[in-house]
């Protein structure tokens, strides 16, 4: 059970608005969001008994039968279900440890798994996959053919097919390392950045025009250029971030192409 993905959405949802970290809305002078505060000692006994979910109070009040002792409370119009019931369970038995949101904890390098013999895959990324296939009872398919490669290459990149006599030049190309040298000719493609910036400016809402009724010029297209070019020239995600938060805040000048 990890705590992040399965505890936290339920403690949340159900109880940090009455046992969270808002005082206003506090109840019982409990607070569930810290390992610190659900493991005090409350005069006897614990919200959390980390590797004991029988002694635990927190179990113990969504376990019982008593409306008035049940939580949450029943006014609150929240409840839980006997799967999410089981799940904290388990988190408690398995010592109850509260983790930081993932983004605040180091990368660690996961250990490479190790796949029933199969001369299948030629990289590590590749472990992964085949042994999850493994794990599914699926085979890997067979590897595609140099038309199809290209076609979703380009299709993947560019958002565009291949023109023919792109496909005729990556058929002819015999060398081990054609399907590499192709993928790094079209990352390098200025067609790239136009194609992958969409997905950036769809979210941020770029239009070129006002739309409606109102469709006329806007003069905004510099700061479309500019996420084209930072995908383009691989500017890192945290410059990409600093510079659209900053704008022209931003001590070094911004390059637009
Ligand atoms: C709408 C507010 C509200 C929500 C939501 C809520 N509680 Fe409570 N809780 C209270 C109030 C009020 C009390 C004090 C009255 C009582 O003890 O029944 C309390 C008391 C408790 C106590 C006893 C504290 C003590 O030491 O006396 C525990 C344990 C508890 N809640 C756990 C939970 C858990 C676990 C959840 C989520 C599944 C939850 N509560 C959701 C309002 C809430």
């Amino acid at each position: 059970v990890d705590f992040q993905r399965d505890i936290r959405p339920i403690l949340s949802n159900h109880c940090f608005k009455c046992h969270g970290p808002d005082e206003g809305t506090r109840e019982a002078d409990l607070r569930l969001d810290t390992a610190e505060a659900a493991t005090a000692d409350r005069g006897g006994y614990q919200a959390i008994v980390p590797g004991d979910a029988g002694a635990s109070a927190i179990i113990e009040r969504m376990e019982t039968d008593d409306a008035d002792l049940r939580m949450p409370p029943a006014d609150s119009g929240l409840t839980l279900t006997p799967a999410q019931i089981a799940l904290v369970r388990r988190w408690i038995d398995g010592g109850a440890v509260y983790q930081p949101h993932w983004a605040f904890h180091p990368i660690t390098r996961p250990a490479l798994p190790q796949p029933n013999a199969n001369d299948w895959g030629r990289n590590p990324i590749d472990a992964f996959v085949l042994s999850h296939q493994q794990a599914a009872g699926i085979q890997p398919s067979p590897e595609a053919d140099r038309h199809t490669l290209i076609r979703r290459v380009f299709l993947d990149l560019l958002g565009l097919p291949p023109a023919p006599e792109q496909v005729e030049a990556f058929l002819r190309d015999e060398a081990p390392d054609a399907f590499e040298r192709l993928v790094d000719s079209t990352l390098a493609s200025p067609r790239y950045g136009e194609r992958w910036a969409r997905h950036w400016l769809d979210q941020a809402r770029y239009a070129d025009t006002n739309g409606y009724t109102v469709d006329s010029e806007r003069s905004i297209w510099p700061y479309r250029d500019w996420v084209i070019n930072s995908l383009n020239r691989d500017l890192p995600f945290d410059r990409f971030t600093i510079e659209q938060l900053a704008g022209d805040l931003c001590p070094i000048r911004l390059r637009t192409n």
